[in-house]
This record gives C-alpha cells, structure tokens and sequence, in this order.
C-alpha cells in the first residue's frame, strides 16, 4: 500500500530500451542511444526485483521496452517469472513484429496475454508513425496472438490529431471482426516537443463526441486488465472499446503500478523523472531484506497525481520508461 492506501500489486518492467521500430513519440527524432548490456540488468538480477516484488504483494508482471521481443532469451524469462510465488499473471506489451516468430514459446513458458500497439491500419501511414514499417509482419502477429488465444487481447492506438484520429471506426469495426480490445489513449507529453504534442492531441471527450455520431456506444461489463480504461462495445461485437485519459481526465486515484526501468531504477511515477537505484544494491550484493525496504520507500515516493499537460514535459522518453 502507498501512503494514500492505494495498492500496488502491479509491476511493469522495461526489459530493453532497445526497439525495432522508432515511433516519433515514443523514442526522440536523434533517437536514443542503446544502452550498453552492462548498464541493463540481467535476468537473474530482474528475477531477484521480482521475488521481492512478490514478497511485497506483487501479484501481475508485464514486460515491456522498448520491445521486449528484442531481448535475446525472452522466453526463457517468461519462464523463469512462471515459477515465482506470488506471481499469478504475466504479460507484455509489443509492438507485434516478433508475435508471429515468438507466440507459442511465449505461451509454453506461461504467458497469460499481450497488448499489441497499433496506430494505424494503413501500410503507408505505418511506416511514417514508426519511421520503419512492417505493418503486414504486426498483423500476422495479431493473428498469431489470436490464434493462440493470448487473450484478452488489447490494441493499443494512441490517438494524434491529423495523423490517425481519421480511422477511428476501421479500429471500431475491428472489434466487430474479431475478439480484440481496442484501446484509444490520449496522447501524453512525454519527451520530444511540446508545440508539437499540443498541435497532435485529442481529448477522448471530443472522440467520443464523434463516435457517437455514428456508433451507439454500450457499456461493457469487460473488467479483466490491471488498468484505467473504461469499456464500451458495439452491437454485434465479440470485442470491446476502450478509452484511456491521462490527460484530460487522470486516474491517479485508482494507481496499482510500479516501473521497472531498463537500467533497473524503480519509477514510482510513470509521469515523474524521479526514480529510485535498486541496481546498485543489486550488485552489491544486498540482502533481500535490504532490497524489500527500498522497494516500500520507492513505493511512498508515488504521487498524489501527475500535472502532466499542464506544466512539464519528462526527460526521459517512453522507450526507455515502458509507457
Ligand atoms: N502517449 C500515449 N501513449 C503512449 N504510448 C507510448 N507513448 C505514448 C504517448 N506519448 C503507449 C504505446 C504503448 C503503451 C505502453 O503506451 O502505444 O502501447
Ligand atoms: Fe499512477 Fe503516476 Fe500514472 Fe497517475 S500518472 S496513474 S500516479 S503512474
């Protein structure tokens, strides 16, 4: 529990900075430099965060990155997390490239589901967003994802005006083709340049507004996820739609979550720079003990709330925080 009584039993780790893609606003226009393998931290040194996450009331884990698909040896972790007491749900967030390659080991190692981010359905737009294409290998991941039933299945759409707010009901008719949870998120100021954040982004208010012009929206009963999204689907549709607003309407109250980032410092915030070094006394050698007490400490770090579109922009990027 933090000290406002909100309880974290959730643990996102950002396992690599690394991505096989480069969407402008998720990595800076220079792009980042990779981390060196020292400055990341091993699979085992992430299993002993997780057991003492697990010992704090840890309960779900998701990897993300950069990509976590990247990060040679994967599926080995996936496996290595299984086996942690406590840990009663695993999964990830992926840009889908590697689903198609990566889908059934990840399954056999006992992973429970995926998030895929998709901003786009068209090849050409794709390509702009993420600097590097591969829509059609991210729709076979899709595919794949469904096939195994890595489900629920979310896709992520991170909305931009001017750029992708113009296929919002081919993402709507996608729910009515196929079990997927299509999720519209506000687009948040988090590094790159702040005119050009305010110029792209859209309230879900006004998105609404413009769905319901042409879609009667019904609320959905759909409740599995560890998140801020409210549901609603469409007649006749096995899957769902869901609206996320960081910005305009923040959901700090009902926080469950903590970050790991790739370089292995705890954030308490998503939306504060400030973080707490757990790998210094990962490789020193402390005790669990020790660990667990700077875990509690980062925990009472956690804000009340982000101010996030109203003053600042973050230092760092999403790529190396794991949205
Ligand atoms: N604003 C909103 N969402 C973002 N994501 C990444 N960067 C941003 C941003 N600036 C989303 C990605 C990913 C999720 C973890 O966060 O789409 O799916
Ligand atoms: Fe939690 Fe910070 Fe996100 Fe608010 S902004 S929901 S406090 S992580």
């Amino acid at each position: 529990m933090d000290p406002l009584g909100r309880k974290i039993d959730y643990l996102r780790i950002a396992i690599t900075d690394r991505c096989n893609l480069r969407c402008q606003y998720c990595m800076p226009e220079e792009g980042v430099k990779s981390l060196s393998q020292q400055r990341i931290l091993r699979y085992e040194e992430l299993i002993k965060v997780v057991q003492v996450g697990a010992r704090l009331g840890i309960k779900k884990v998701r990897l993300t990155g950069g990509d976590p698909l990247v990060r040679k040896g994967v599926v080995n972790f996936v496996q290595m997390l299984n086996k942690i007491e406590g840990i009663e749900e695993i999964s990830l967030t992926t840009n889908g490239l590697l689903l198609e390659e990566k889908g059934q080991g990840l399954l056999e190692a006992g992973l429970d589901r995926v998030n895929i981010s998709l901003d786009t359905l068209e090849q050409g737009k794709f390509r702009e967003i993420t600097k590097i294409g591969g829509f059609k290998q991210v729709w076979a991941g899709i595919e794949k994802a469904l096939e195994l039933e890595l489900a629920p299945i979310k896709i992520n759409m991170v909305l931009m005006k001017g750029i992708n707010d113009d296929e919002v009901f081919d993402f709507i008719n996608l729910t009515r083709e196929y079990p997927l949870h299509v999720r519209f998120i506000e687009f948040m100021p988090i590094g790159g340049k702040r005119s050009e954040q305010e110029e792209k982004y859209l309230s879900i208010a006004e998105l609404k507004r413009k769905i319901k012009e042409r879609e009667k929206l019904l609320p959905s009963k759909f409740v599995i996820g560890n998140g801020p999204a409210n549901y609603y689907r469409v007649a006749g549709a096995s899957g769902t739609i869901g609206f996320i607003s960081p910005i305009s309407n923040h959901f700090c109250t009902s926080c469950n979550r903590i970050r790991l980032t790739a370089t292995g410092y705890l954030r308490p915030c998503l939306c504060s720079d400030d973080e707490i070094n757990l790998k210094e006394l990962i490789r020193n050698n402390s005790n669990q003990e020790r660990l667990m007490e700077r875990f509690l400490e980062a925990v009472t770090y956690k804000p009340k709330q982000h101010h996030l579109g109203e003053e600042t922009s973050l230092v760092k990027h999403m790529s190396q925080i794991g949205g």
